[in-house]
This record gives structure tokens, C-alpha cells and sequence, in this order.
């Protein structure tokens, strides 16, 4: 079995993202107190972030999915993102949050948020777990953010190196 690196160090433990989530959860409470909301999962990193996070919510909730190809992806033509799966419904007039996993140079998450804003919602923010601004290339107005990072390549907690490593419950850093 090829093991595809291996995780150096853990950076975030597995009850400091949970305490974390407990946070934003809260804030997410507070601020949509009254509404009813739709959280779309970014797949595949955002699963496990998403599933945790949702079981926080206290508000009428609904969930749908969406998947754009990001950077890495080979398929991908310089500076367009691709929709490969898109939502089951129409966002028109509802309040929507998007989740991901982390948001690195920017350029997926913007593209996406583009698409989706032209669906008029009435709302929509953003709530990542992970952020790494020193990569930053397009500016991305985030909401809700779980924690800030330095410039180092993580695994776990749904996100992977080559589709490997989602499963870790904690943010490791990989050493390839
Ligand atoms: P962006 O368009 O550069 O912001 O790409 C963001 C996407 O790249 C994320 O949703 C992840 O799927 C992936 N990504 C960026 N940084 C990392 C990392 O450190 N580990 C694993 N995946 C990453
Ligand atoms: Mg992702």
C-alpha cells in the first residue's frame, strides 16, 4: 500500500477544532436568530467540516452539496473553475451560507461565490474552517472563519493529499 507521505506534525488537535466549531456554531446562532437557512457543502474537503458544524445549528436548516474543480485539478484551463456537480435547487431569495474547507489562493471559492450570487440569494456568506491568506490571490469577503494558518501544506479533517487522509479527526501537517 503507497502511504503518500506522511503527516510531520499535528497543528490543529482534534478538541481544538471541535471547541473551535462549538464558537462558530454559537455565532451562527446568533446571527441568523429567526431565519431559516441553507448551508451548501463544497466537496469533498468540506464534508467533514459541514457535517460537524450543521450539528450545531439550531435554526430551520436545509443542506445541498456543490463541486467545482479547483486549482490542482489537471482538467482545469488557467483561471476557470468548472461546476461539476451543481446544487439541487434554486437558491433564489434564501439566505445561504457557503462552507469549505480552506481557502487558499482564493480563485475557486470566488468563481463559485460569482455563480452563485448570480441566482440572486438573499443572502450569502462564507464560513471556512481553514484560512491561508499568505496565498491569497483573488480577495474573498469571509464570514465566518475557524481558523487563520501559516503556508503549510495540511491534511485531514476532510481535507487530502491525492484523495488520501480525509478520515484523520485532526489537521496534520504533511511531509511529502
Ligand atoms: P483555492 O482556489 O486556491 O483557494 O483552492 C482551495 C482548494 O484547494 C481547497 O478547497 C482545497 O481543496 C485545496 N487546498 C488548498 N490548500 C490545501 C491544503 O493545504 N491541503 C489540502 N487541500 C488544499
Ligand atoms: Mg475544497
Amino acid at each position: 500500500m503507497s502511504m503518500r507521505g506522511t503527516v510531520e506534525s499535528v497543528l490543529l488537535s482534534e478538541p481544538e477544532i471541535q471547541q473551535r466549531i462549538d464558537l462558530l456554531g454559537e455565532e451562527i446562532n446568533r446571527d441568523y436568530a429567526g431565519r431559516e437557512l441553507l448551508a451548501v457543502c463544497l466537496l469533498k474537503g468540506s464534508v467533514v467540516f459541514m457535517s460537524d458544524l450543521i450539528r450545531r445549528l439550531q435554526m430551520p436548516l436545509t443542506i445541498d452539496v456543490m463541486r467545482a474543480s479547483s486549482y490542482g485539478d489537471a482538467t482545469e484551463s488557467s483561471g476557470s473553475v468548472k461546476i461539476l456537480q451543481d446544487l439541487d435547487r434554486d437558491i433564489s431569495g434564501l439566505d445561504v451560507l457557503v462552507v469549505e474547507d480552506i481557502v487558499d489562493t482564493g480563485r475557486t471559492l470566488a468563481k463559485t461565490l460569482d455563480l452563485l450570487r448570480f441566482r440572486q440569494p438573499r443572502s450569502l456568506k462564507i464560513c471556512t474552517l481553514l484560512d491561508k491568506p499568505s496565498r491569497r490571490e483573488v480577495q474573498i469577503p469571509i464570514d465566518y472563519t475557524g481558523f487563520v494558518i501559516e503556508d503549510h501544506f495540511v491534511v485531514g479533517y476532510g481535507l487530502d493529499f491525492d484523495e488520501h487522509y480525509r478520515q484523520l479527526p485532526y489537521i496534520g501537517i504533511l511531509k511529502l
